[in-house]
């Protein structure tokens, strides 16, 4: 059998790259109006920048990551997510200055070796977004209101935000501890993944999907008040910035995340559209990962990302609602030419009319004059240009303009110009 793409990693088709592309533009509109500006980080780092962030506990680490050593022996690791590469990055050059706020975005693949699934791929397309140098509760409201505000401009109004607060360092250190006393006596009702969780990292008990986990959680759990004041105050803060501009939230205590970065805010964007792997975006608050990555000042830093892949799932069925994202243009210009004296007079006006940013294709078959026509009409193009012997000789070229069925005769000097023109003019009534 010839080679296939590896497993869960799949190709975006000249179908679907419209839409990609569509996503990607929708979203830098939006970054340019709150003030992000683009930053690209490498695919490949070393495999300890991820274990420093994320977690050397997560599952993202310890079974996800495509670490491997290089020619040179080097530990390094195609990147498993963004944050962590674009705080290293703002680290190494200095991005971040007093009194001021670092705002990167950034769109690319990431790589994880997850058991794939709809919605769960092994290489997946993230836009993710970074603000750095700030600790007040202003900055988490802002960064999920540019998240809703993105959705929002994909046409996506359903998805249900939630939110929780894991509150600093130290709350979450005592989170684990009481976490753990109560659970400590139900270990054996755990799933067998939570059993391992809840002794290397007992806060992902928390968001295990297995019904049987859920139950005995819920009876341990109700709300367990692990914030200390502040913590309190500054989700407060938080919720009142979101309720203010008529974001809709829901709490959701069972919310921790499968990244160990975060402190205080965390939320999550889900929606009905997608299965199982029903998160479109994701993020929060992570006060303490410039830190743990070594710099000596704390730098408050909050951000989020989203899955393009699941944002494509859930925008799919309405390509037509989005005629940018059709990824199918229509030629501008058919040019159906007939005879080999034809057919290089049609290739100079195809090239003549393509440094005028006019879209023109041609027939490569010598077919018939009718089937060529036909080739023009399944493609959609917006005029049809005939030139045979009849054209040539008599210094005309006949032009018919597809949606009125109007013919033109054109003489090749005004050639250009006219079909600029009359090609400006269809593009209006495209939809
Ligand atoms: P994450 O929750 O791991 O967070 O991923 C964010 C989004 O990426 C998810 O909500 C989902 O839409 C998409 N995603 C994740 N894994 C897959 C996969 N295997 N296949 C398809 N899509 C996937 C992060 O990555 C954090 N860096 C977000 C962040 C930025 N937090 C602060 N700043």
């Amino acid at each position: 059998m010839a080679i296939q793409s590896l497993k869960g990693m799949r190709d975006i088709l000249p179908n679907e790259s419209g839409l990609f592309n569509h996503i990607e533009e929708c979203a830098r509109r939006v970054f340019a109006v709150y003030g992000f500006r683009e930053i690209v980080t490498p695919i490949l780092e070393e495999t300890a920048l991820f274990k420093k962030s994320i977690g050397e506990s997560t599952d993202i680490v310890q079974k996800e990551m495509y670490a491997f050593h290089d020619r040179g022996g080097r530990d390094i690791c195609l990147r498993p997510e963004g944050t962590a590469a674009v705080v290293r990055a703002a680290m190494q050059h200095g991005l971040v200055e007093e009194n001021n706020i670092t705002k990167l975005f950034y769109t690319g693949p990431m790589f994880r070796a997850e058991r794939p699934q709809a919605g769960r791929l092994r290489q997946f397309y993230q836009i993710g977004a970074e603000a750095f140098g700030s600790g007040d509760p202003l900055l988490d409201a802002e960064i999920i209101a540019l998240n809703h505000h993105i959705l929002l401009e994909f046409g996506i109004e359903g998805a249900h935000l939630k939110i929780n607060s894991l509150g600093t360092g130290d709350d979450k250190e005592r989170f684990r501890k009481i976490l753990r006393e109560k659970l400590s006596g139900k270990k054996k009702e755990l799933c067998e993944v939570c059993q391992q969780r809840f002794e290397v990292n007992v806060l992902r008990v928390l968001d295990c999907k297995n019904a049987v986990c859920g139950k005995v959680l819920k009876a341990e759990m109700i709300r367990i008040d692990f914030l200390s004041k502040e913590s309190v105050s500054h989700f407060k803060k938080v919720e009142g910035y979101l309720s203010s501009l008529d974001i809709s939230f829901a709490e959701d205590p069972y919310l921790v995340r499968g990244l160990d970065y975060y402190t205080h805010t965390v939320f999550e964007f889900t929606s009905d559209s997608l299965g199982a792997q029903d998160a479109v975006s994701a993020g929060g608050r992570y006060d303490n990962l410039f830190g743990a990555m070594g710099s000596r000042e704390s730098v408050g830093a909050c951000g989020f990302a989203m899955g393009v892949d699941r944002l494509m799932m859930i925008l799919r069925p309405g390509p037509e609602r989005n005629p940018e994202a059709r990824g199918d243009p229509r030629p501008d210009v058919f040019i159906a030419a007939l005879g080999e004296r034809a057919k290089n007079r049609a290739f100079y006006l195809q090239s003549s009319l393509r440094m005028k940013k006019i879209s023109v294709s041609m027939d490569f078959f010598d077919k018939p004059l009718k089937k060529q026509l036909k080739t023009a009409n399944k493609a959609g193009a917006l005029t049809t240009c005939i030139i045979g012997e009849n054209e040539i000789e008599s210094k005309r070229i006949l032009l018919k303009i597809m949606r009125t069925e109007k013919q033109l005769e054109i003489a090749p000097d005004d050639f250009a110009e006219t079909v600029v023109k009359i090609v400006n003019e269809e593009r209006g009534f495209c939809v």
